[in-house]
């Protein structure tokens, strides 16, 4: 039997490569391909497997040029650069790496948290400038605050975890967060009318589906408190960006820490430069440790259903 061929299209850590060799499997390493969608088109037909990260777009156009193509991994845990329903109807094998970079992810949340309500980006910009603007930025104590967790999976039960740590009230909204769950991890289980009208701060944990695009409308946004806060290291098609602007322009909302947006790259947005939202480039997933885990489980999990037909995380 030939040894089977994978394509490694995105900025993956180089142990993926290690690990597929050792584990019989042939591979290529052109992390540039991702963002070349020809060459892509070109070559993919060569391939029983595509490893990708964020910047490769598994389109249906790619995937009926994977003409040999019997698995695409991703390197992380959304698969919305990959197209599932093409993918299943090619019969492809479409795997995700759900645990890797939730620690990591869930501790950027907490960062953002700590950034918005106490304005640290903003102070450090100020400071930096030799402003010394020490009463423009008074703060809020996240002791004693409900932190609102809307989706309490992989993700959110961590960010849940450090924030019952911080001694934060924590309140759940998740249809599939069982009360034994809810009681081992110290949260309070509740409905979304219910989390919106008690969170002091909200954080969005949910994959992006359906049922979640835009869980934070222009409705639900104004029947969060006066004052609240949100942080979204998720998905950006969660938040309506338009109502949030407002909201936040109103007064209504005391500030925004958005690492997603739902267009991405973002390189230009009505939120940027905004004094009460601060920013980031989908950093959640991004620490040597995280990317290193999602690797190693991708190549894994790939060089097993190519040399042995064994499925995880599909
Ligand atoms: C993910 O889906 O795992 C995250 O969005 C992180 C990423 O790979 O950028």
């Amino acid at each position: 039997m030939p040894m089977p061929k994978v394509l490694v299209s995105d900025k993956l850590s180089e142990t993926a490569v290690n690990i597929f060799r050792e584990r019989g499997v042939d591979v290529d390493f052109e992390p540039s391909l991702g963002k070349d969608k020809e060459k892509l088109l070109s070559v993919i037909g060569q391939y029983d497997g595509l490893a990708v990260r964020s910047a490769t777009k598994a389109t249906a156009a790619i995937i009926e040029a994977g003409k040999n193509l019997k698995v695409i991994g991703r390197a992380g845990i959304g698969v919305d650069n990959i197209d599932i329903p093409a993918a299943t109807a090619a019969g492809i094998v479409v795997m995700n790496t759900p645990y890797g970079n939730a620690i990591t992810t869930a501790e950027h949340a907490i960062a953002m948290m700590f950034s918005l309500v106490r304005s640290i980006p903003q102070a450090s910009a100020s400071t930096h400038l030799g402003k010394w603007e020490k009463s423009a930025f008074m703060g809020t104590e996240v002791f004693g605050k409900t932190l609102g967790v809307i989706g309490c999976g992989n993700i959110g039960s961590i960010v849940a975890d450090r924030a019952v740590g911080l001694k934060m009230r924590v309140i759940a909204f998740d249809p599939f967060l069982t009360e034994e769950r809810a009681i081992e991890l110290g949260v309070e289980k509740v409905d979304l009318d219910t989390l919106l009208s008690r969170a002091d701060i909200v954080t969005l944990h949910t994959p992006l589906t359906d049922q979640t695009r835009n869980i934070l409308s222009r409705d639900n946004l104004a029947k969060l408190k006066k004052g609240a806060y949100v942080v979204n290291c998720a998905r950006g098609g969660l938040v309506d960006e338009d109502a949030l602007k407002d909201l936040l322009d109103a007064g209504h909302l005391s500030g925004a820490a958005l690492d997603v947006f739902a267009t991405e790259p973002a390189t230009e947005h009505p939120l940027f430069g905004h004094p009460k939202v601060i920013a980031t480039p989908h950093l959640g997933a991004s620490t040597s440790e995280a990317q290193e885990n999602v690797a190693i489980q991708v190549a894994e999990q790939m060089a097993d259903y190519l040399t042995r037909g064994a499925v995880s995380n599909a």
